[in-house]
């Protein structure tokens, strides 16, 4: 049995330039909207301590409102902190912005494609950005949609597109840039749940192949059990309620006991 069940908060970090590029560390992260202390002002994170290891697969779980989009925000580099450490790779995601083109990829809730672009044209986009030459990026989008089950979808439009299709084009794009790190915000709540499940199956195998160190935000427990081998579950404000990790070889039974107490955690 490997299921190691803790709710202790790692300290152990590395902030060092040379850090591995796939790690993601948090320090006494507060995030405050409003001016702090002045009427209206909202702890949305209040001093949270998280690391994620390279190659590592974290499922974020929690109630809507709790702060998840802040954290990832947070580490997209698209938000400041308030206070407290955040590093990327060792670097200060928001401050050194310019430095993770092509090191974080992002998948959101909506597929965000561009509607006047094919879809190859939008997985090609995020290596436009990465300076890589026309033939090779063709070349590489397609390699993309048709990993993802697009083959003979590469000139279609958005519109002419299923939402599950339309997902799976955001996928590609993400994957096509070779980023170390992928960062996603509910990237499946939005479809169905069949569709929803396959997705979720490719994105762990994708993830797993390619190495690759992920965060992947949501609210539904099981969908983290699908995709974590680590779950982190948030309480309001962005605290940290539990923390478990396991593998494949966790057995049945520990899943069982896994789920039965993050059900706990988020009713308490
Ligand atoms: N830009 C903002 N200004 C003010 N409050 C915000 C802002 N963004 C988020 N919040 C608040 O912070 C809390 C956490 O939001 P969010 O991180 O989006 O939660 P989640 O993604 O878990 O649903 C919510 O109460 C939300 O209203
Ligand atoms: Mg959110």
């Amino acid at each position: 049995m490997t299921a190691t069940i803790s709710t202790t908060r790692t300290t152990t970090h590395s902030t060092g330039a040379g850090a591995d590029e796939g790690t993601i560390h948090l320090l006494d992260v507060s995030k405050v909207f409003g001016r702090e202390g002045s009427v209206g002002a909202y702890r949305a994170v209040d001093h949270l301590n998280l690391d994620v290891a390279p190659g590592q697969m974290l499922a974020l779980l929690g109630k809507t409102g709790c702060g998840k989009s802040t954290i990832f925000n947070m580490i997209a580099g698209l938000t400041e902190p308030t206070s407290g450490v955040v590093r990327v790779g060792g670097r200060d995601p928001f401050t050194e912005f310019d430095t993770f083109r092509g090191r974080m990829a992002i998948v959101f809730q909506g597929d965000r494609l561009l509607p006047w672009r094919t879809a190859i044209q939008n997985v090609e986009l995020g290596l436009e950005m990465l300076d890589n030459p026309p033939p090779d990026r063709k070349e590489r989008a397609r390699k993309w949609l048709v990993k993802l089950g697009l083959g003979g979808h590469e000139d279609d439009y958005p519109h002419a597109l299923s939402g599950g299709m339309r997902q799976r084009v955001s996928i590609a794009r993400a994957f096509a840039t070779d980023a170390q790190i992928l960062l996603c915000d509910e990237p499946f709540s939005a479809l169905d749940e069949s569709t929803a499940g396959k997705l979720r199956a490719e994105f762990v195998r994708l993830v797993k192949e390619n190495g690759k160190t992920a965060v992947f935000i949501t609210h539904s427990i099981s969908e983290a059990l699908e995709i974590g081998d680590r779950i982190v579950v948030l309480k309001r404000p962005a605290m940290i309620a539990y923390d478990v990790s396991f593998d494949r070889d966790t057995p049945p039974e520990v899943r069982t006991l896994i789920r039965e107490r993050i059900g706990k955690v988020l009713a308490a």
